[in-house]
């Protein structure tokens, strides 16, 4: 670290995701130097609650302040504003998901961050759980054989109360798809980069269990906390969504996504069924995976001690110390910190997968809509297996990128696969 200058960074939000972002940043050895938070009071309080010396008021003052990288963790439909101005000023970005409401804009922020040769990562996290890369590294390994069937479901229940409500639920604040958009976007996502296959079409019926909320928002992840005497609006977002798919090497598959099942707190599940074997990984057990085959079944526990490189390199505590969600998001902003510096790391996910996440969103919202099979678009032509798409990143795989972080010596990096490189 002696001859290493420290990341300058900066938050933009101060809610459940920039609390997570900002330990993630301190434990990676950043500064965390401004936040900006929804009002200049907002910011002071939080510049104050954080320790952070300088209270800023608005974007322009923060980027112009010479940081090396943005969080970007507001609401959703602030993220693509926010994320192009940071990349015009020449600043790296984390950008939370969705990267914008539109996949226009998340296509443009794509292109603009190639251009500009910038770090821009979306949070994706759930592929830093160590068990999952032992998953894919057995399936690039051959273990599984050609998949048969890919199924799963991401089920929450902090929405299943008719008090409830939050800005997710308002298409304004939130984007047009709000459960897919929200949860959906990662079990798609993850499953598209563990099992190297991707969803080249869809058919989707989309639901909502409760029609009306209160107007008011509520705390994230918290049941029934909005106020009893707030005037109830006609929600226009989805609370359930139950898809078919198929991949481009035909695989079928199937997602179940709901904000409203009672029990379930963040359940994302998947089942990946092979000619030779299947593999299932629970987001709330994280510690083991199920490998099936027809003989005999077991569970993998997680040991740094045993397994692929990168479920040990992912493998923060030793085995029995339990290791979760929180963990993926320090992993993810250590990553993303690596690859700032020049360094090569393995499926970062960046803007292009942000921008793939809301093609699939637009074919969820069409086929919903239309009551039909729908493609995704930009999916077609293409290999079957995305690790051999050349330029899934936000950098060309391979193009030598200036790295330009102020404060310290542009560096020259070759992004292959892992930096910029969301696939294999
Ligand atoms: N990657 C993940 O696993 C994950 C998990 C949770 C949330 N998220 C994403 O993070 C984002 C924030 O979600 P959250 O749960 O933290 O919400 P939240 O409501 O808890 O926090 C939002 C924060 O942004 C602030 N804010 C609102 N408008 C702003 C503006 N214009 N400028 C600056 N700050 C503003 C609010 O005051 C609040 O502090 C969402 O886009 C969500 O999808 C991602």
């Amino acid at each position: 670290m002696a001859n290493r200058p420290r990341l300058r960074v900066a938050i933009f939000g101060g809610g459940m995701i920039a609390n997570v972002h900002r330990r993630s940043a301190l434990l990676a050895g950043a500064q965390l130097v401004a936040v900006l938070d929804r009002s200049p009071s907002d910011s002071a309080r939080l510049a104050e609650l954080w320790g952070v010396d300088q209270v800023y008021t608005d974007a322009d003052q923060v980027l112009a302040s010479g940081i090396d990288v943005l969080h970007v963790c507001t609401p959703n439909a602030t993220h693509a504003g926010y994320a192009k101005k940071a990349l015009a000023a020449g600043v790296h970005v984390i950008c939370e998901k969705p990267l914008a409401v539109t996949s226009r804009e998340a296509d443009q922020l794509t292109e603009l961050a190639s251009a500009r040769g910038l770090v821009a990562a979306v949070p994706f996290v759930y592929r830093f759980h160590p068990l999952v890369r032992e998953i894919r590294a057995r399936r690039m390994a051959g273990s599984f054989g050609p998949w048969w069937l890919i199924h799963g479901s991401y089920l929450q229940d902090w929405l299943a109360s008719p008090s409830a409500s939050n800005w997710r639920v308002d298409p304004a604040e939130a984007g047009a798809s709000r459960a897919f958009a929200d949860i959906g976007s990662h079990w798609c996502d993850l499953v598209e980069w563990v099992a190297g296959e991707r969803i080249v079409e869809l058919v989707a019926d989309t639901a909502t269990a409760i029609p009306r909320r209160p107007a008011t928002s509520g705390p994230t992840f918290s049941n029934s906390l909005t106020s009893a005497s707030a005037p109830l609006a006609e929600v226009k977002t989805e609370d359930i969504v139950n898809m078919a798919f198929r991949t481009a090497s035909g695989v079928p598959g199937s997602l179940t996504v709901s904000q409203v099942s009672p029990g379930r707190k963040n359940r994302l599940w998947f089942e990946l069924d092979g000619a030779t074997g299947s593999a299932v990984f629970d987001q709330e057990n994280p510690e083991t995976i199920w490998l099936g085959q027809e003989a005999e079944s077991r569970l993998l526990t997680r040991d740094p001690g045993h397994g692929s490189p990168e479920a040990r390199r992912l493998s923060a505590l030793p085995s029995g110390h339990v290791q979760g969600w929180a963990a993926c998001f320090e992993s993810f902003v250590a990553d993303v910190y690596a690859t700032v510096r020049g360094e090569q790391v393995e499926g970062l996910p960046t803007f292009a997968d942000g921008a793939r996440a809301a093609r699939i969103v637009d074919a969820v919202l069409k086929s919903a809509q239309e009551r039909a099979w729908v493609k995704v678009a930009g999916s077609e032509p293409g290999p079957a297996d995305p690790s051999s798409q050349a330029s899934a990143g936000s950098v060309p795989a391979g193009a030598p990128v200036r790295l330009e972080v102020p404060g310290s010596a542009s560096q020259s990096n070759s992004q292959t696969e892992g930096t910029s490189v969301a696939s294999d």
